[in-house]
């Protein structure tokens, strides 16, 4: 069969089934073509896309500039190694570095990769500079977390699906409730071995869960007390997603620093992805300051696509976008458009008990059972509907559109949504 021969939904299906591994469990609607918010199935059927890759596609599908960057740099060189220099890498990492605002970059290509190295710089630090004995160092995690599929990653993670019969497991870390200060505290107090704190902003993958207010300062503040790293895996909510560049920081060109309910918090080690390529590229990133990134010499660490000349490009351009297009300042405006619709179903229909979310980064709660298929049924109503997005966990459904969605389209997916969910029947 010829690659680029025109396939049916259905057979485009059939093969992944047959030939594909079954690792995920996809919505039926085969993708042949998208721009900005929308994407166009095989058959040709337009739909709003409210997954965008889960935040990857944060400046829109098949973004010209990005594109544009992603072609002429492929038509020059792609990948070197870092056996030798490209021409591209330290722009790149002197780009975004400034643009974040830290010493350096570490340069990786998934989100799992830059959580491992994140991780593994953190040891390093605690031996090196901390004075933790070898093999002492115990990393501080969130019940509930998801921060990618490697082997240490799972290994913290308490999804029985995504751990049960991949142990062993790599030891080292300390379960505590999310949102929990006092569990911190306690988890942090006569342990000198804690190198690290690693959390998301907010839980996406678990379901969108916003942290109190004030959270993550305290717990910033937790750490700086007991000379414990604070690692902030913004991978899902960084770049622009949450209404602010960063969901821990306000380092964006929104003036309103109210936007997001929470203050600044510098992270000593972010992690990005997804969106630091605009969805166009696996692009992943670890940026520290020099006090903690100096623990990494050559042979440490690496990668062979990590940095490479293709990826530098597409970030430096992402980046621009996110700037030029004030997308952090759209995700916020129209975040709070979507969430006070989005409430009044909650009046409206038993079907949906809560609303939450930053940004663009939503969830609607379906009154049923975490087991249930209530919110799988509906997001195929609304697949039928023209509107794509997929439950997070059983009964919660994340709404996360492209960032470059303007009003009028919102309020149209508003509607949309309102009308599938009133007229839904169980
Ligand atoms: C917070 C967070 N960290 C890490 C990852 C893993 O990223 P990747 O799938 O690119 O490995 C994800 C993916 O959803 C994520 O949401």
């Amino acid at each position: 069969m010829a690659v680029l021969e025109q396939l049916t939904s259905q057979q485009a299906i059939d093969l992944e089934d047959k030939y594909g591994a079954h690792n995920y469990h996809p919505l039926p609607v085969v993708l042949s073509k998208g721009e900005g918010v929308y994407v166009w199935d095989v058959e040709g059927k337009k739909y709003y896309d409210f997954l965008s890759a889960y935040s990857a596609v944060n400046q829109g599908h098949c973004h010209p500039k990005i594109v544009g960057a992603m072609v002429e740099q492929a038509k020059q060189l792609t990948l070197t190694s870092r056996a030798f220099y490209n021409d591209m890498l330290g722009r790149y990492e002197k780009f975004a570095s400034e643009y974040f605002g830290f010493d350096k970059l570490l340069p990786m290509n998934t989100g799992a990769e830059a959580v491992e190295t994140a991780l593994k710089i953190c040891r390093k630090w605690a031996y090196e500079e901390k004075g933790i004995s070898e093999n002492e160092a115990e990393i501080i995690v969130c019940e509930n977390n998801f921060h990618g599929r490697t082997t240490t990653i799972i290994s913290f993670s308490n999804d029985p699906v995504a751990r049960k019969n991949f142990g062993p497991y790599t030891e080292g870390f300390i379960k505590i409730e999310y949102d929990n200060l006092v569990a911190l505290e306690e988890a942090l107090k006569n342990n000198a071995n804690v190198a690290g704190f690693l959390v998301e902003p907010i839980q996406g993958e678990a379901g969108v869960y916003v942290p109190s207010d004030g959270y993550l300062a305290a717990a910033k503040s937790l750490c700086e007390q007991h000379n414990v790293l604070f690692i902030a895996d913004e991978v899902q909510t960084g770049i622009a997603r949450t209404g602010r560049l960063l969901a821990t920081c306000g380092n964006c060109s929104c003036d309103d620093k109210n936007c997001s309910g929470t203050p600044d918090v510098k992270p000593d080690i972010l992690i990005l992805g997804k969106a630091l390529s605009g969805g166009a590229y696996p692009v992943s990133a670890v940026l520290a300051n020099d006090k903690i990134m100096k623990v990494i010499r050559p042979g440490n660490h690496g990668s062979t696509f990590g940095g490479n000349p293709v990826a530098a490009a597409v970030a430096i351009a992402a980046l621009e976008v996110v700037a030029d297009e004030k997308l952090a300042e759209n995700a916020d405006r129209l975040g709070n458009i979507f969430r006070e619709e989005l409430s009044k179903l909650i009046d409206e229909t038993e079907l949906v008990t809560l609303v939450r979310g930053r940004g663009l980064l939503n969830a609607v709660v379906i009154n049923d059972t975490e087991d249930s298929d209530t919110a799988w049924n509906i997001c195929m109503k609304l697949r039928d509907n023209g509107l794509l997005a997929k439950p997070t966990h059983g009964n919660i459904i994340r709404f996360a559109p492209p960032l470059v969605m303007n009003e009028e389209q919102l309020r149209d997916c508003i509607a949309i949504i309102k009308k599938t969910i009133i007229e839904y029947k169980k």
